[in-house]
């Protein structure tokens, strides 16, 4: 098996953050480089208009009695989920001059000096603060990009030591966005649950009280060789779902042996199911690998909101979705993400150590 790196070598390794060699017009190191510069397999998708699937969230989610269209798109929710694992959100709720605040100080934070971005740097080691990922095991690539890593629900899992003073706004605008973002993991959740004709709290009533939302903020720096490198390797989250707010596409969704490009659109939010969803739907519902490409001249920000089970809950999936044609495909886990991040490290996915 692949030793992990020596901390203090991939301390050294990973001080220098990928924004301060791009302004340095510095190529990538060879640990950024994945990729043999002749994947014709990036643009798979050449069509103009790809098809990630866009669904109206306020059409779902109303509580009256469900009218023609809204079961129509239930019924696409349901195959976007089975299918794809993710789709476009859009009639979220979250107003759009919220979106583009988001954006905009998650924008300013990277464009600081780096002396004011180190003050809330982590060690190579940590997961919370500013930086690269936790070291890969030696002979994984590292990703084209730089983050934010912050716990911001509930209240007592926050750092706050840890949130970026500057820009002044940031921390009032991220706390009015986890708020929002809450509201619309619990909505999501009951319209989930609801496509797949179950009570609509049961996924609430077993995440809910206890669910912590942790938020990643994604730099992507431009590249002059983005044919050699990835902003974020290929992956599925762990999450039970994840919901990603861009500016310029890049995020790239893995179908059919395909990538497809999750296409820009300011006012959609992207879902993205989790692990944990896929053990708690017995597969159903599919946690797609995705992937985030570099780019020659544009830069690139996101913005993930996991939405996670409490840590210490055991996740299986739900008994009404087992029976004799569905057989459980999943067993019980527990601190699956600590299995999830020992396969991560080693660029795998850890999905199949759920399977019986
Ligand atoms: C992630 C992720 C997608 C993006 O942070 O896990 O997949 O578009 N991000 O940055
Ligand atoms: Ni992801």
């Amino acid at each position: 098996m692949a030793e992990v790196l020596p901390a203090e070598e991939a301390e050294i390794l990973l001080s220098k953050r990928v924004q301060e060699m791009v302004l340095d017009g510095e190529e990538p190191p060879a640990l950024y480089i994945c990729r043999d510069g002749k994947d014709t397999d990036d643009h798979s998708d050449s069509s103009t208009v790809s098809p990630v699937p866009v669904i109206d969230i306020g059409l779902v989610s109303s509580s009256a009695t469900l009218t023609d269209i809204c079961i129509l798109e239930l019924e696409k929710l349901r195959s976007a989920l089975s299918s794809w694992g993710c789709f476009q959100a859009i009639g979220h709720g979250i107003p759009s001059s919220l979106l583009d605040e988001m954006r905009k100080v998650a924008k300013e934070f990277f464009k600081q000096p780096v002396a004011e971005k180190k003050k809330i740097a982590k060690t190579v080691a940590e997961f919370e603060g500013y930086g690269a990922d936790p070291a890969p095991e030696e002979g994984q690539p590292l990703d084209w990009s730089d983050r934010i890593v912050l716990e911001v629900y509930p209240q007592d899992n926050k750092n706050l030591n840890l949130w970026p003073e500057k820009p002044e706004s940031f921390r009032d605008i991220l706390e009015e966005y986890t708020m929002r973002i809450k509201m619309l993991a619990e909505v999501t959740s009951r319209v989930l649950a609801k496509s797949l004709n179950l009570h609509q709290d049961c996924f609430l009533d077993e995440l809910g009280d206890q669910a912590t939302i942790t938020a990643r903020f994604n730099y992507y720096s431009c590249c002059q060789r983005p044919d050699l490198v990835l902003g974020l390797k290929p992956h599925s989250d762990v999450s039970a779902f994840t919901i990603v707010l861009q500016d310029e596409p890049g995020l790239q969704i893995r179908k059919d042996d395909r990538w497809f490009t999750v296409p820009k659109n300011p006012d959609a939010l992207v879902f993205i199911l989790g692990d944990h969803m896929e053990i708690m739907t017995n597969g159903i519902f599919k946690s797609p690998v995705h992937r985030v490409l570099s780019n020659l001249q544009m830069e690139r920000i996101s913005i993930a909101m996991f939405y996670n089970p409490p840590a210490d809950k055991e996740i299986g999936p739900r008994d009404d979705l087992v029976d004799e044609e569905n057989p459980r495909l999943f067993k019980k886990v527990k601190d699956y993400v600590t299995t999830y991040f020992q396969y991560y490290q080693r660029g795998q996915r850890a999905i199949h150590t759920a399977q019986v």
